[in-house]
């Protein structure tokens, strides 16, 4: 029996040495120190035993018992003590490169038509999409029975036609008149909503930037000159102005400008259709009545205001001819921007 003791002490040193890994120590423990491990079995074996020989044998068994579960102890906070020191993350490895996004070119754009206003003075405003038919067309002069009403441009909310969602970013115009006082210089970007059969050129939901400018005594040629400063700094030094005749409910006169395509510098291409000349935006001097629905005396103050179309910018700016890439998502389309 005390061969076999020494035996089972002996194995038990060469184990112990070997152990390297929880895993192993593991083992260790599964093979000596469990219900039905070595240890025990000699234990169980001391039934055996004369009676006189007995307490000498389970002397030895229990400090053999003893030693194993020490031993095996201070493996184990070793163990768990190095695997707590080390690092969790492998600080050799190679960085992982996230996905970093960044602005719509439609959002570019506005950012950078907005930054020139701000420049030039204006202050920026914002209104609601989901505009009345007061906003969007009565106080701007729309005749009750204008075709712009109609179901055909305009998303009617409601079948009573109070709500709708806005057609144009006009209505902003009447917000800021309602809330502040003259002198007015507010640009007004955001989405607007029309009706409108989807193709390369069009669809039924695209940006806006309105301006408006009220003060004693503004004259066509402030608007000129605003309009003109804005397309030297957004399109460059170069340009040509044609400012052709128009027609706005909310506009008196009211003119449409052209500015040479700086594409081609006038000779004529695809972008400016061979005509040397791009269209970019729809303005005018405030129409007295506009003036009047918000209680400011057309005597004493004169304004003019423009439109321009984002997509409109964003495609010349960046040479894309199909209005529809701008929101199919496509990140190879997005990405070159
Ligand atoms: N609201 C007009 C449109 O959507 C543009 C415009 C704005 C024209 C301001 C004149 C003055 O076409």
């Amino acid at each position: 029996m005390i061969e076999e003791i020494k035996k089972v002490e002996q194995e038990i040193k060469e184990h112990l040495e070997k152990i390297n890994s929880k895993e192993e120590l593991e083992k260790f423990h599964n093979l000596f120190l469990v219900k039905k491990g070595k240890i025990q079995q000699l234990f169980d074996r001391m039934r055996e035993l004369p009676r006189e020989e007995k307490p000498a044998v389970g002397k030895i068994l229990n400090e053999l018992k003893k030693l194993a579960e020490s031993r095996y102890r201070e493996i184990h906070e070793k163990i768990t003590a190095e695997i707590e020191s080390t690092p969790k993350v492998d600080l050799t490895l190679p960085g992982r490169v996230n996905f970093v996004g960044h602005h719509h070119p439609i959002y570019q754009t506005m950012r950078q038509m907005v930054n020139i206003f701000t420049e030039l003075g204006f202050k920026v405003a914002e209104g609601p999409e989901i505009e009345d038919e007061y906003h969007n067309f009565d106080a701007l002069n729309f005749p009750p029975d204008h075709p712009a009403r109609d179901m055909q441009d305009t998303f009617f909310i409601k079948s009573d036609k109070k709500l709708l969602l806005r057609t144009h970013t006009s209505p902003v115009q009447i917000r800021v008149m309602h809330s502040t006082t003259p002198p007015i210089r507010y640009i007004m970007p955001g989405r607007v909503y029309r009706n409108e059969a989807i193709s390369a050129r069009s669809l039924a939901e695209f940006h806006q930037i309105e301006g408006l400018y009220i003060n004693r005594r503004v004259t066509f040629a402030e608007l000129k000159g605003t309009m003109i400063e804005f397309s030297r700094r957004m399109f460059g030094e170069n340009l040509r102005f044609r400012f052709r005749p128009s027609f706005f409910p909310f506009t008196e006169p009211s003119a449409e400008l052209d500015i040479t395509c700086f594409l081609c510098g006038g000779k004529g291409c695809r972008v400016c259709k061979y005509t040397g000349w791009l269209e970019i935006a729809g303005c005018g001097m405030v129409h007295p009545n506009v003036l009047k629905a918000e209680n400011i005396d057309p005597e004493a103050y004169t304004g003019f205001a423009f439109g321009l179309g984002i997509e409109r910018v964003a495609m010349l700016l960046t040479g894309i001819d199909d209005i529809r890439m701008f929101y199919i998502n496509d990140l190879r389309v997005l990405q070159q921007f």
